[in-house]
């Protein structure tokens, strides 16, 4: 018997959570299930900034959907002040009796601490490990930046959605094809271009970048393999984080001859100084926009007044996804043929 669905969100995780809940209601309906709200819950910071969830409705014998942004800052909290609230709420679903957990992270924090190197930790593992210990049954999270980080689980399944299938939706529609060609900004980005070459038949290029680790947001070396000489380029990336790959990518390539230049990224966390980097491409003319999904939050003011920012909506997708969890069905067709 399938159980009772729930879906529920922490503090920072409701925007998101509120862009699933009708599309879900939407495919809950046509399968002849009652709609849903959000579960009510309520999550508190105290003075000495411990945080504190409470699920205020019965979820006994319910599959639920826990939805954290962690990278949403917008009420104050830290990373990891988020990644406490999601162990607090999903700590108060396992011991409220659900019979199922699915955690949705539209952006896995740490993605970027998965491998042994000298003495760092590998914070990834470490995070997977503990929503296993705290009895998450699924994660969902969108082009985690290395699906090894999958392998970290034992127990707990783990899905990784695709921006490619929205942006390039998005592509598709708005941007002239005819003179176009894809690039990556690094060599460990190439699979995920190809996956726009191979669908939009357009040529692919690449960046090969050499990074100076001793620097945070530091890049030492940066050569075009491929000709963009009077071309356009879509440069895809899996994240922006401080801008910097993307800002010199951009600037060698119009070096090389390069047309009109667009971004295309899931993840677009633009910590700063991204905003300012991107504002002075597309004040030089050699930024036409980026094209990034609504997997990380922005304000209304930064979508309103970002004139070279475009926002795709993956919640349908992520929606999707829930129910086809929720209800035991294949969501193979909805990852199939996308390299990461
Ligand atoms: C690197 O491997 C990633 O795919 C991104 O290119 C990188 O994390 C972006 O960081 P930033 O925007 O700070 O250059």
């Amino acid at each position: 018997m399938v159980s009772k669905i729930c879906l529920m969100a922490c503090k920072n995780g409701f925007y998101f959570a509120e862009k699933i809940l009708p599309h879900l209601n939407r495919f809950l309906k046509d399968a002849n299930y009652s709609e849903i709200s959000l579960t009510k819950t309520d999550e508190v910071q105290f003075r000495n900034t411990e945080i504190k969830s409470n699920i205020l409705e019965s979820i006994r014998g319910s599959h639920v959907f826990i939805v954290q942004d962690v990278s949403n800052k917008s009420n104050g909290y830290s990373v990891s002040d988020n990644v406490l609230a999601l162990k607090t709420l999903i700590n108060s679903a396992r011991i409220s009796d659900a019979f199922k957990i699915t955690v949705i992270l539209p952006t896995f924090p740490f993605a970027r601490q998965d491998k042994h190197f000298s003495r760092e930790g590998i914070t990834a593992r470490m995070f997977a490990q503990e929503l296993e210990m705290l009895g998450v049954n699924t994660v969902i999270t969108l082009d985690i930046h290395n699906l090894a980080i999958a392998g970290f689980f034992n127990k707990t399944v783990f899905e990784n959605l695709k921006g490619f299938r929205d942006l390039n939706k998005y592509v598709k529609q708005n941007l002239p094809l005819e003179n176009l060609v894809v690039s990556s900004p690094d060599i460990g980005g190439l699979k995920r271009a190809e996956n726009y070459a191979s669908e939009l038949k357009i040529n692919l290029v690449s960046i090969y970048k050499e990074r100076n680790y001793k620097k945070i947001d530091a890049i030492d070396k940066m050569y075009v393999i491929g000709d963009v000489k009077n071309k356009d380029v879509l440069l895809v990336d899996d994240m922006i984080d401080t801008g910097g790959t993307l800002f010199n990518a951009a600037k060698l390539l119009k070096e090389k001859g390069a047309n009109k230049i667009y971004f295309a990224c899931s993840l677009p966390f633009l910590n700063p100084p991204s905003k300012e980097r991107f504002d002075s491409l597309y004040k030089d003319g050699i930024l036409e926009y980026l094209i990034a999904t609504n997997a990380v939050y922005h304000t209304q003011e930064f979508l309103e007044n970002t004139p070279w920012f475009k926002q795709v909506d993956v919640s349908d997708y992520f929606a999707k996804v829930i129910f086809n969890i929720f209800t035991y069905k294949s969501i193979s067709n909805l990852l199939k043929n996308i390299k990461s």
